[in-house]
Order: structure tokens, then sequence, then C-alpha cells
């Protein structure tokens, strides 16, 4: 084992059906042209990682959640956990509901086993995403390790093979709350809502179908009617808990501004939200949010 290896993998939006999608029901999520790459070389030690962007290191035995996951993701790959360290430029921001953990988690598996010179196959790089994403998010349903994995425009279902979209990545607008997104705490507090009455269970049902509908005007190119969906679905997912004032904030902003629709992104409870807005008013409406006071990521 010698030299450099780098691996690559995307950040991604949930347009439709985060949180449900725990819980069985489809989503729909995109790749974001912005992701992480992770150089790994070899090096003295356990198996370590620096993320200089995020000011962030983590090296396994450190007792680190980080560490935790490094070391899933090596057993899980069944490569040695020392003697490599991974080197990654994040462009995705950490903890904004934009998949940065699995796509760190991607790239870095990607890195390892090109350095290893093995090939585990898709379905073992899954796994081993899926892997560190637990000890991260306690119960991942597997959706941005998917993303990160394959890119693109995807329906994703827990356990079912993800159906990649035959449809462009409709304009977003993605806006940061400015507080940290707190995925593990929003999937229990989700969890907990649904198990509380039988309309928690009628609204992740709706959740479905607003994903169901919403595919549907991505496909034949609705976009007025994708913005619908996105917004319902944003006042289901505030029903459950997981908004935030400043998210509530943004949406309504974004929709006075003419987006088609804006909801959280996401874990949610902080973090990211998106604004789907026509192809041609996308730089406006951007520069329109961020004069309004809204950070806008991208
Ligand atoms: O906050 P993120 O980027 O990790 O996205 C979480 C998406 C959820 O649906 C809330 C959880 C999951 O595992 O699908």
């Amino acid at each position: 084992m010698s030299g450099e290896a780098v691996g690559r993998a995307a950040g991604k939006a949930i347009l439709l059906g985060e949180h449900a999608v725990v819980h069985g029901e489809p989503a729909l999520a995109a790749a974001l042209p912005i992701g992480v790459e992770a150089a790994a070389r070899p090096a003295a030690g356990p198996l370590a990682v620096h993320v200089s962007s995020w000011d962030y290191r983590a090296a396994i035995g450190d007792g680190s959640e980080g560490g935790r996951a490094l070391e899933a993701l090596a057993l899980s790959l069944g490569l040695e956990p020392r003697g490599v360290a991974l080197e990654a430029l994040a462009e995705v921001p950490p903890r904004a509901g934009l998949g940065s953990s699995a796509a760190l988690a991607a790239a870095a598996a990607r890195g390892l086993i090109a350095l290893a010179g093995a090939d585990p196959g898709e379905a073992k790089l899954f796994e081993a995403v899926q892997a560190s994403e637990r000890v991260f998010h306690g119960n991942p349903s597997g959706l941005d390790a998917a993303v990160a994995l394959r890119g693109g425009l995807l329906r994703f279902r827990r356990g079912a093979e993800p159906l990649a979209l035959e449809a462009a990545v409709p304009p977003l607008v993605i806006c940061h709350s400015g507080e940290p997104g707190r995925t593990r705490l929003a999937v229990e507090a989700f969890a907990r809502r649904l198990e509380s009455s039988a309309e928690a269970k009628q609204r992740l049902a709706r959740i479905g179908e607003l994903v169901s509908a919403g595919e549907e005007s991505l496909l034949g190119g609705d976009l007025v009617s994708l913005g619908r969906a996105i917004n319902e679905n944003h006042e289901q997912l505030a029903w459950f808990g997981v908004s935030t004032p400043a998210l509530d904030r943004i949406c309504s902003v974004a929709r006075e501004l003419g987006a088609l629709g804006a909801k959280l992104t996401g874990g949610g409870a902080g973090g990211c939200a998106i604004a789907l807005v026509e192809p041609q008013r996308r730089a406006r409406l951007a520069a329109e949010l961020a004069a309004a006071g809204v950070e806008v990521v991208r």
C-alpha cells in the first residue's frame, strides 16, 4: 500500500419525505453539486480523519463518535483499522441536514478501498456507510447513504432498491437557519410523536401521499404542484415538532418572495430549509433572501 487514493461523494437535499422515510414511507432526494472529497494516505497509528473546513478531527480509539464511526466503517469494509490517514475537503456544511456525515463516510470508504486496492461492491459500501451513520444517528433510513453513493435524483424506500428518477434536479435555494441541525434528537422526537396518537399515523401516511404526488409533479415538470406538496410537507413536519421558529421564518419569507414551495430539509431541529423556484428566478430569489437576512448556502 503506497501513494494516495481519493474518494468523492455528494451531499443531498431531501425534497419530500424526511423522517417519514425512517418509518417506511417513501422519500425523494437530490444529490447536491457540493460534497466531500477524502484523500487516503498511508500513515502511522490508528485510522484517522481530518476535515479542515469543519475544524474536525477523529481517530479510532479517541473516544469520540467520529472515532467509533470510522471504526464501524473500516470493520464493515473488512479493512485494517490502522495505518491510514484521511484528509477531507468538505464543501457541504456539517450538521445542516445536507447529509454531511454520509457524504464524509462514503468519500472516506471510497478513498480507503481504492488505497487498499479492494472492491467490496456497492451493497457492501452502502452497508459500511450505514454502519457509520448508525453511530451518529441511531436509526438511519439509508436515504443519505444511498444518495451520497449514487448521486442524482432518487426515490427511496427503506429496505428497497432506490429508484433513479428520469428528471432534472429542480431549482432550489438552500438556506441555513443559523442553528445546527440535530438529526438524532429530531428522529427520536418524531418517533415519540408518531406513537402518541392515531392522528400522527394519519399524518405519516399523508406525508407518503405527498411524496408520491410530488414525484408525479416532478416527472411531469409541474413545479407549481411540486411546490404545494413541499409546503404541506413542511406543515406536517412542523406538527411533528421537528421544525424551529427560524426554519418556519425562512419558509414564510421564501414564499412571500415568490418561492413555489419551502420546507425544512433533513433532520431539522435546526439546519437548513429548501425553497423551490422557477429556474429563471433562482438567482433573484437567492439574492432577495440574502437581503432579507437569510443565510443562503447555495
Ligand atoms: O439530517 P440529515 O442530513 O442526516 O438527514 C436526516 C434524514 C432523516 O429522514 C430525518 C433521517 C433518515 O435516516 O432518513
